[in-house]
């Protein structure tokens, strides 16, 4: 191999010295993962050590192998001296498991969440969510990638030789300050790391090959297609195979988007090109964009300045080299069955608005950032859904810069985008849409099955970074109703104050429930603290001392004859 390459330089004079080759993450398989979360440095520039947090390694994570069926663990070991947490974006898990910003893991813990994987053949990702501070944490490096397989998907004749022809790519860009630490709010993005590889060439033989694309820059979209203009085939969105390959030359991902594209290299040996954004086709009002804002003055500042801002730009220099043995040498017709729910099966309609009155038109690129008028706030349901809907979400987007919009829990199909179906490559299963600017609208309707817990919610949020850090994020919980577990009913009890900052609690409650009432304590983990039997006499107040608890977020649950009632509190001792 690496005399190949030599020979390589030799014949071409290409890569440059300034490049360099590839990185592929490592992977893990089976069904028990462990993931170390630790601080890190690495040389992206000799002469400078950059700070990171990386995941067994100094920077990216290990992609994990998963098989659709498996029941896992994954051990996530926070080695930081801040708290974190990971989320497994895309995946179909239980509310508990999502690890959101309510699921933090405090330095020098473990977490251990366990699930059945149900997702079909995929690429997902995971990456820190943690309150406030997720750009922060996956600027440094906190995120990795990973492929779901499942037997319709073996059935294919696809690539599937992992970093052969099968290639994993995990697209950023970063912005760095002189002495080359990570900037985490900056529009001076300019440098491109793939895979934590700046400036990456790869030699890929020639057949078909699979590249699995995964936008996960903070705020950035971009516009890959290849410098010969070579035509390539979508097989695969956010949540896995389409029905069909679709041929393209240009292929848009906003960030947390996620595409499967094939390209037949048969006829290219010794040729070299180049994996590209051709940012300068990315229309205005997204980030990205000669222009980011819909109309009128650019607003974000030094964007103008960032040379990747509607420029064409090199992603991945690609070196042929003769095909293996057993090559893939055939784009497939079909692929998978896609079947989007009928809107007519809906059992419910919402509606989300990027509010005009506070980001737009009139306002700023620069927040505040919000979703229906309101801020993310950690103890506030914005949603409640029941378990088994198929419900419509409304997305309508009165800014001047386009919002990449996320669910976590469920896949979605989109119904419309500015009343217009979507086309072919966004036509499968999604959990990230880019939404249009200036009044732009998109439909997508989802089922909400398997998973309802009525205490830990999950997020639905921008996915731009700072977006989601600055508040633009709200929070659903899925309900079961038929288990008698409905969201804590107005006026049965009332916890004060909250967060408790007194050294203790006060819990009041209507009078005559009938009955003795269960308080039970759990902490963020669901592991069981306290259980106090509360004996119904006259009397409906009781105060529980948490001096002694650490600060963090424990559950309550109230348990009488009449039913069973959550609520969360905040102890900030
Ligand atoms: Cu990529 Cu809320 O997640
Ligand atoms: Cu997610
Ligand atoms: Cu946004």
């Amino acid at each position: 191999m690496r005399f190949t390459l030599v020979a390589l330089l030799l014949i071409s004079g290409l890569p440059g010295s300034s490049q360099n080759l590839l990185a592929i993450p490592d992977t893990l398989s089976g069904t028990v993962f462990n993931l170390n979360i630790a601080p890190g440095t690495r040389n992206f520039y000799s002469g400078f050590t950059t700070n990171t947090i990386g995941i067994n390694g100094d920077y990216l994570g290990p992609t994990l192998m998963l098989r659709q069926g498996d029941f896992i663990t994954i051990n996530v070991n926070n080695n930081l001296t801040d708290t974190t947490t990971l989320h497994w974006h895309g995946m179909h898990v239980p509310a508990i498991a999502d690890g959101g910003p309510h699921i933090t893991i405090t330095p020098g813990t473990t977490w251990s969440p366990s699930f059945e994987v149900k997702d079909k053949a995929s690429l997902h990702w995971y990456h820190s969510h943690l309150h406030m501070r997720t750009a922060e944490h996956v600027t440094k490096g906190a995120s990795g990638l990973i492929y779901v397989r499942d037997t319709e998907e073996d059935s294919l004749s696809l690539p599937r030789n992992y970093g052969i022809d099968d290639i994993p790519l995990v697209v950023q860009t970063r912005a760095f300050d002189p002495a080359k630490q990570f900037l985490v709010e900056s529009a001076a993005d300019s440098v491109v790391v793939i895979n934590g590889t700046m400036d990456p060439f790869i030699l890929l033989p020639a057949q078909v090959i699979r590249l699995r694309i995964l936008n996960a820059a903070t705020e950035r979209s971009f516009n890959f297609g290849f410098s010969n203009n070579s035509l390539f085939y979508q097989i695969g969105s956010d949540g896995g195979l389409l029905s069909a390959p679709v041929s393209m030359t240009r292929l848009l991902l906003s960030p947390g988007e996620r595409a499967e594209i094939l390209v037949d290299l048969s006829a290219l040996n010794g040729q070299v090109f180049s994996l590209m954004s051709f940012a300068s086709q990315i229309p205005a009002g997204i980030y990205g964009a000669q222009n980011p804002q819909g109309a009128g003055p650019n607003l974000i500042t030094g964007y103008a300045a960032n040379l990747l801002n509607g420029n064409d730009y090199d992603l991945l220099q690609i070196n042929v080299v003769p095909p293996n043995s057993n090559p893939v040498t055939v784009i497939p017709s079909s692929l998978s069955i896609v079947q989007p729910y009928l809107e007519s099966a809906a059992n419910k309609t919402r509606d989300f608005i990027f509010s005009p009155e506070v980001m737009g038109p009139t306002g700023s690129l620069l927040g505040p950032f919000v979703i229906n008028m309101m801020s993310f706030d950690m103890m506030m349901i914005n949603d409640t859904v029941r378990l088994n809907d198929i419900e419509v979400w409304q997305l309508t987007n009165q800014t001047r810069i386009s919002h990449p919009f996320h669910i976590h829990d469920v896949q979605f199909y989109i119904l419309d985008i500015n009343g217009v179906a979507p086309s072919p490559g966004m036509a499968g299963r999604k959990d990230v849409v880019l939404v249009p600017p200036l009044g732009g609208t998109v439909r997508f309707i989802a089922k909400f099955e398997d998973y309802a817990d009525p205490v830990f919610p999950y997020m639905y949020h921008c996915h731009m970074l700072t977006h989601e850090d600055g508040g633009m994020m709200g929070q659903f919980i899925v309900v079961d109703s038929s288990t008698g577990l409905p969201e804590n009913e107005k006026g049965f009890f009332n916890v004060y104050p909250n967060p408790v900052v007194s050294g203790q609690i006060t819990l009041t409650w209507n009078e005559n429930t009938g009955s003795d009432i269960t308080l039970t304590v759990f902490d963020i983990t669901g592991k069981e603290l306290e259980k106090i039997e509360i004996r119904e006499t006259t009397s409906s107040v009781f105060t529980l001392p948490v001096h002694d608890f650490p600060s963090g977020i424990y559950i309550l649950k109230l348990e009488s004859e009449s039913g069973s009632y959550y609520d969360k509190i905040i102890v900030d001792n």
